[in-house]
């Protein structure tokens, strides 16, 4: 089967690679701009210099700092007004992957209309976005390079899931110097986000060959240097490193799949409002157990790759070995179990898990895992990772 590999036309890497925001903006025909943040990174002082750099380039820009973590279709819809009060033809999402996903949202409603809803799924957005320059400040979604956006129906509880090629930003600009100010909590949070994002791009069903040597690029990453950064913020080796794993993981599971984790992991997010990557490390050693007959050789390749397992050791004792290492992991990164997380609550977990299920299994993710399961299964597994 032919399969497509969609990114950004521009993937500028680097220290200082966000200084080159106006030369892109110029190169896209920008002539007002919107730029899409949240009201953190403005206290830190990250967005207004880009929006002053925008300016000095003859470029009038509006900041639009209403975007919330896990953005809401209400955020895309105040960031609609914002961009058509500014009379915008441009956009530059300046953040996590909140801002960039609501910056996609924003990008393709300004010139197809309509409401976030209408496009959720595979392919349904008909034509092209604004120019959209994406500068990330985690490591990360990923979102700069993908063609994804996650957007919250507050209403329903519900984490929407648009999968488009009209999504994919035009540009982005990946600083690591711009994550150097995560705290240590956030930089796990993020990077074992971009440690599932290669695993499962590797593991699923729509794993192909040009995903495949980034994924394991990007695995090989995440074992070097998301400890290091970690524990120390400071080292800008492991900082550059996890930016770019972020970067190719994106890649990787943008033109592939998420899998069960990521199914599982977003009606937890939708309900409890854990962050996106903590709900998936939770997860990730169980959902691991369960899988693994799906393609034992893959999740020994991932355990190699990851120095979980040697290359002596056979395909079985390998993926054993992923599982206890990525329970360490979580142990070391200060990632608790479900039932310690002070966002769950027991009771409402427990009424939850039917719904959750059949959230899960409607988003697609699971069908692309290795072992497809069914919403009694996903609801044993909930349990089993409370
Ligand atoms: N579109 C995709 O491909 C994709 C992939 C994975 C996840 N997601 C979505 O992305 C969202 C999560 O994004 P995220 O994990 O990057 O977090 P986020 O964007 O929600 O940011 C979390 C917090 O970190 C702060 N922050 C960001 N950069 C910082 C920095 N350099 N220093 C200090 N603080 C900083 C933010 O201000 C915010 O308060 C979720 O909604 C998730 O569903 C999207
Ligand atoms: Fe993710």
């Amino acid at each position: 089967m032919p399969t497509t590999f969609n990114i950004p036309p521009s993937i500028v890497t680097g220290a200082g690679a966000a200084r080159e925001l106006p030369v892109h903006a110029k190169r896209l025909g920008a002539t007002k701009a919107l730029l899409v943040t949240d009201e953190w990174m403005v206290k830190l002082g990250v967005a207004e210099p880009f929006a002053a750099m925008l300016r000095e380039a003859g470029i009038p820009t509006e900041i639009f700092a209403g975007v919330q973590p896990d953005p809401s279709a209400q955020n895309v819809d105040e960031g609609l007004a914002a961009l058509r009060a500014a009379g915008a033809d441009f956009i530059v999402s300046v953040g996590g992957g909140s801002p960039m996903d609501c910056a996609k949202a924003v990008a393709v409603l300004a010139t197809n209309g309509g409401a976030v809803r209408d496009y959720m799924g595979y392919e349904k957005i008909p034509r092209p976005g604004l120019p959209h320059i994406a500068i990330p400040t985690t490591a990360g979604t990923g979102s700069e390079v993908t063609r994804a956006s996650v957007i919250t129906d507050a209403e329903r509880d519900e984490k929407m899931l648009l999968m488009s090629v009209q999504l994919v930003p035009s540009v982005a600009l990946v600083d690591f110097e711009l994550t150097m100010s995560m705290p240590p909590a956030l930089t796990a949070a993020v990077g074992v986000d971009t440690l599932t994002h290669a695993i499962e791009a590797y593991v699923s069903k729509k794993a192909n060959a040009v995903t495949d040597p980034i994924a394991l690029a990007c695995v090989d990453l995440c074992a070097r240097f998301l400890r290091r950064a970690f524990h120390d913020g400071s080292d800008r080796e492991a900082r550059e490193g996890m930016a770019l794993a972020a970067c190719q993981g994106g890649m990787a599971f943008g033109n592939s799949s998420v899998c069960l984790v990521h199914g599982m992991s977003r009606p937890i997010g939708a309900l409890f409002h854990v962050p996106h990557g903590i709900s998936n490390a939770m997860l990730l050693p169980a959902v691991t157990r369960f899988s693994v007959r799906g393609a034992p050789a893959r999740y020994a390749r991932v355990a190699r790759v990851f120095r979980a397992a040697s290359e002596a050791q056979g395909d079985a004792a390998a993926a054993d070995a992923l599982v206890d290492a990525l329970e360490a992991l979580n142990r070391e990164l200060g990632i608790p179990r479900l039932r310690d997380h002070p966002r769950m609550e027991e009771q409402r977990f427990s009424a939850s898990i039917e719904k959750m299920s059949s959230d899960a299994l409607a988003s697609g993710s699971p069908g692309n895992n290795p072992v497809v399961p069914t919403a009694a299964e996903i609801a044993a597994l909930y349990r089993e990772a409370w």
